[in-house]
């Protein structure tokens, strides 16, 4: 059995604990296990390489990658330069004859909502493969949690945390963009934590009137500085998302800038001097918690045991307490977005955050 390995998609803290632990039980099994490099373009360009236990060793601490990702060049709307034009083709055949002649039997590939898409198009072409689903921004259905989002929420809280005293102490809005295209998950998990006052979502369009009010009502009460989270998917009621740039053939639409705007608003209605701090992709990096690596670690394991079983098609989630598995159909048919009558929001009302709305 030669079995292949890949990380697609933006990189997240913990994907090497996964890398180590499918790697490790598969040699286990007496497996021969490859790295598949830089995500699908490894597939496109038959870039591998041989793991073994010695190539894993020492990276269950490490954020990224070992194997390198990429979360442009799907096979199936692969960019491909045309009378010097940058225009999208499907290149998926290419791909499924390259994973036959590099002899693997079967693939785990881990990925996000995008990856886990691919994934599955190319097992409904025949491919043996499983998945294993990754994202910081923890808006993956099936699972009731993806490793990398607890790094993404400590490092974002650790943030605010220190936020809070420089706002504080210059009686500051601190308008503070999160992670979140779909989601808000960063957003209210670190506001909470992080003891934030508005938290903008992509669930809850929001509304700058109330933004401000909520502001304006704790100057009030001598409360002269706040703390405004804003996930980068946050927009307006009647409004639209802000995109950081133009989309580019084969990646994906960038978004960012919403809590400038927010800051701006605000300054414009309140008279309050306002800041902004963009955390982006350090919510991506640096070591993963002890909670993103022992369910890396239980991810990784289960994605082997579900191609020993030959389930293919399956997606290994968390269904506490267990790891079980879901069709990855099912999973990235449903994104997980925050639910708006569940407690969380209800405890964070309570605790006088507004949403904007
Ligand atoms: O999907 C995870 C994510 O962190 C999103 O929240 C964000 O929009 C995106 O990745 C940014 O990816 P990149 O800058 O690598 O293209």
């Amino acid at each position: 059995m030669r079995v292949g390995i890949l990380t697609g998609g933006g990189d997240c803290p913990a994907l090497n604990a996964v890398i180590r632990a499918a790697v490790k039980t598969s040699i286990g099994y007496g497996w021969e296990v490859v790295g598949v490099e830089e995500g699908f373009d490894g597939l496109v360009h038959c870039r591998t390489r041989p793991l073994s236990t010695a190539s894993v060793s020492g990276i269950l601490h490490l954020g990224g990658t070992i194997l390198g990702t990429s979360n442009a060049g799907d096979p199936f709307k692969y960019p491909v330069e045309e009378n010097g034009r940058k225009v999208e083709r499907d290149i998926s055949d290419r791909v499924v004859e390259n994973f036959h002649k590099l002899e693997i039997d079967a693939l785990i590939v881990i990925g996000g909502d995008g990856s886990l898409g691919i994934a599955q198009k190319f097992f409904e072409k025949g491919v043996p493969l499983v998945g294993v689903p990754k994202t910081i921004d923890n808006d993956i259905g099936g699972t009731v949690i993806t490793f990398g989002f607890d790094t993404a929420v400590n490092t974002a809280r650790d943030a605010l945390d220190k936020l809070h005293t420089t706002a504080e102490s210059h009686r500051r809005v601190l308008a503070v963009e999160v992670m979140g295209r779909h989601a808000g998950w960063i957003a209210v998990h670190s506001g909470i934590a992080g003891g934030a006052d508005v938290i903008l979502i992509p669930e809850i369009p929001y509304d700058i009137e109330k933004v401000c009010e909520s502001i304006l009502e704790r100057e009030k009460k001598g409360k002269h500085f706040s703390i405004v989270v804003v996930a980068e998917g946050a927009f307006p009621k009647g409004g639209s998302l802000t995109h950081r740039a133009v989309k580019e053939a084969g990646s994906e639409q960038r978004l960012g800038g919403v809590a400038e705007r927010v800051a701006a608003e605000v300054t414009r209605l309140t008279g309050k001097e306002s800041r902004v701090v963009v955390l982006g992709h350090l919510q991506r990096g640096g070591p993963p918690t002890t909670f993103d690596r022992v369910l890396g670690t239980r991810f990784g394991s289960a994605a082997a045991r579900l191609v020993r079983k030959g389930l293919f098609g399956r997606m290994v989630a968390l269904m506490p307490p267990d790891v079980d598995s879901v069709p990855i159909r099912d999973a990235i048919g449903q994104m997980k977005r925050v639910p708006l009558d569940n407690d969380i929001l209800e405890s964070a009302r309570d605790m006088g955050i507004s949403f904007g709305d």
